[in-house]
C-alpha cells in the first residue's frame, strides 16, 4: 500500500501483513501492520521499522516520497521485532551512523537484539529533540509493551505516536478510524485483551499520568492497525474502561470434551446461567480460538472452566487455555470448575488449583461427573449454573 500524507509532511509510511494469522500465539484473523511514520522536517525522522521481512517494502514507501538516504534521524519507541525488525537493513541503507533515538531500557535491548554498535541516542522519560519546525517529546510507557516501550509526542502537529498502544490487529484499505466506525473496536479490544491485560494496572497509571499532562492530542498514530483521528479519545477511554475489568452479568464456559459428556454439562451450565439472565455461551476450545476466548473473559464476570480427565490430567486445549489466561492475570471474576470422569477424576482439583493461583474466586469446589451424564446430572449442572448466575447478580 502507498505511503499515506496523515498530517502536513507527515507520512504513514507502514505496511500491510495481510496473512499473518498467528502473532505469538494470538489469532490474527484478519491480519496486522506495522506502522512506521515519516516526518518531513529540517531533520527528517523516521518513526519505528517494520517486521524485517518487510523491510523493502518499507524503503520503497520511504522512497515515494524522499530518498531514503535523506532520513536524518530514526526513532525506536520499541524492541520487539514487529516494529525494530527493519531497522538493520534501514539503518544500512540510509547509513549506520544516523542517530536513533531510544529509551535507554530500548537501547540495552535493541543491541541485546541485533548485536550491532548502532549511534545510540538513549533518552529521559520527559526529554525532547527538536527536529526543526517541531519538538519531539518522549515518554516512558514501561511495560506497554515491554520494559522498554515509550511513546512518543509532537504538540506542533498534536499527534501521539503510541507504538503497541491503542494498537489492533488488523490489515485493511482503511487507515482512519472514521473508515471503519464501531467495527474495529472488537479488533481494540481483542488487542486489549491478550497483549496488555496483564499490564493493566500501569495502563490505569499511564493514562493517568497523560491526563494530568493535558496533551493536547489530535491524533494517535499506533504502530498496529488505524488511525484514531475522528475521536481519539475514544480508545482511551475504552483502555480506562477495559482495565477496570468491571464484572459484567456475563459468564464464558470454555471447555473440551472427550466423549460428549463434559460438553452435555457445559450446555446444561449455560442453560442455568442463561435462566437467571446472565449473558452466556460454551465456548469449546478446539472450536474457538484461545485468544477469541480471552477476549470474552475481559469484561465476563464469571469463568466457568470444563475439561475431562485424560490420563489422570486435564485435556491439553484445557491445560493450553489455562497457561496463556494465567499469563494475562484476569481479575474480578468468579469462577468454577467441571468436568466428566471414569474412574480417577483429577480433572476439576487441576483446574481448580490453577484458578486459585491466579487468585480468581472460586465458587465452590466444582462439579464432578462420573462417565455419561443422566437427567439428573444434567439437572444438577443447570441448578449449578443457576446459583452461578445468582450469585453473579448480587
Ligand atoms: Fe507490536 Fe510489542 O510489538
Amino acid at each position: 500500500m502507498k505511503p499515506i500524507e496523515i498530517a502536513k509532511d507527515v507520512y504513514w509510511v507502514g505496511v500491510i501483513d495481510w496473512n499473518i494469522r498467528d502473532f505469538h500465539g494470538y489469532l490474527t484473523e484478519q491480519g496486522s501492520t506495522y506502522n512506521a511514520y515519516l516526518i518531513l522536517d529540517e531533520k527528517v525522522t523516521l518513526i519505528d521499522t517494520v517486521k524485517k521481512e518487510f523491510a523493502d517494502q518499507l524503503l520503497a514507501n520511504i522512497g515515494e516520497i524522499i530518498d531514503p538516504k535523506k532520513i536524518d534521524i530514526v526513532i525506536s519507541n520499541h524492541t520487539e521485532p514487529d516494529h525494530s525488525g527493519g531497522l538493520p537493513r534501514v539503518l544500512h541503507k540510509i547509513g549506520e551512523d544516523k542517530p536513533l533515538y531510544c529509551s535507554k531500557l530500548g537501547h540495552k535491548n535493541l543491541a541485546l537484539h541485533y548485536r550491532e554498535k548502532w549511534n545510540y541516542q538513549p533518552v529521559e522519560n520527559g526529554g525532547t529533540l527538536n527536529i526543526g519546525r517541531r519538538n519531539l517529546h518522549f515518554l516512558e510507557t514501561r511495560m506497554v509493551h515491554w520494559p522498554d516501550s515509550m511513546f512518543t509526542y509532537c504538540p506542533e502537529d498534536k499527534i501521539l505516536y503510541s507504538s503497541d498502544g491503542f494498537g489492533q490487529h488488523y490489515a485493511g484499505w482503511e487507515r482512519f478510524d472514521d473508515e471503519l466506525g464501531e467495527a474495529i473496536m472488537p479488533y481494540a479490544k481483542k488487542y486489549f485483551a491478550n497483549i496488555l491485560l496483564l499490564y493493566a494496572p500501569l495502563i490505569q497509571q499511564l493514562i493517568k499520568k497523560v491526563t494530568e499532562l493535558n496533551l493536547d492530542i489530535r491524533l494517535i498514530c499506533p504502530d498496529h492497525g488505524i488511525i484514531w483521528r475522528q475521536d481519539p479519545l475514544k480508545i482511551v477511554q475504552a483502555y480506562a474502561d477495559w482495565g477496570n475489568q468491571e464484572p459484567r452479568k456475563k459468564a464464558v464456559v470454555a471447555y473440551d470434551t472427550m466423549w460428549h459428556s463434559t460438553e452435555k454439562m457445559a450446555e446444561a451450565i449455560v442453560a442455568g446461567l442463561i435462566t437467571e439472565g446472565i449473558e452466556a455461551k460454551p465456548m469449546h476450545l478446539r472450536t474457538f480460538h484461545r485468544s477469541d476466548v480471552v477476549t470474552e473473559v475481559l469484561d465476563a464476570g464469571a469463568l466457568l472452566v470444563g475439561s475431562p480427565t485424560l490420563n489422570n490430567g486435564l485435556y491439553p486445549t484445557v491445560s493450553d487455555f489455562l497457561t496463556y489466561l494465567k499469563g494475562l492475570k484476569p481479575k474480578k471474576k468468579l469462577v468454577g470448575a467441571f468436568g466428566s470422569f471414569g474412574w480417577s477424576g483429577e480433572a476439576v482439583k487441576l483446574i481448580n488449583q490453577e484458578l486459585e493461583a491466579m487468585k480468581l474466586d472460586l465458587f465452590d469446589k466444582g462439579l464432578n461427573i462420573q462417565f455419561v451424564p443422566n437427567d439428573q446430572d444434567l439437572k444438577t449442572a443447570f441448578e449449578w449454573g443457576k446459583k452461578i448466575g445468582q450469585a453473579l447478580k448480587k
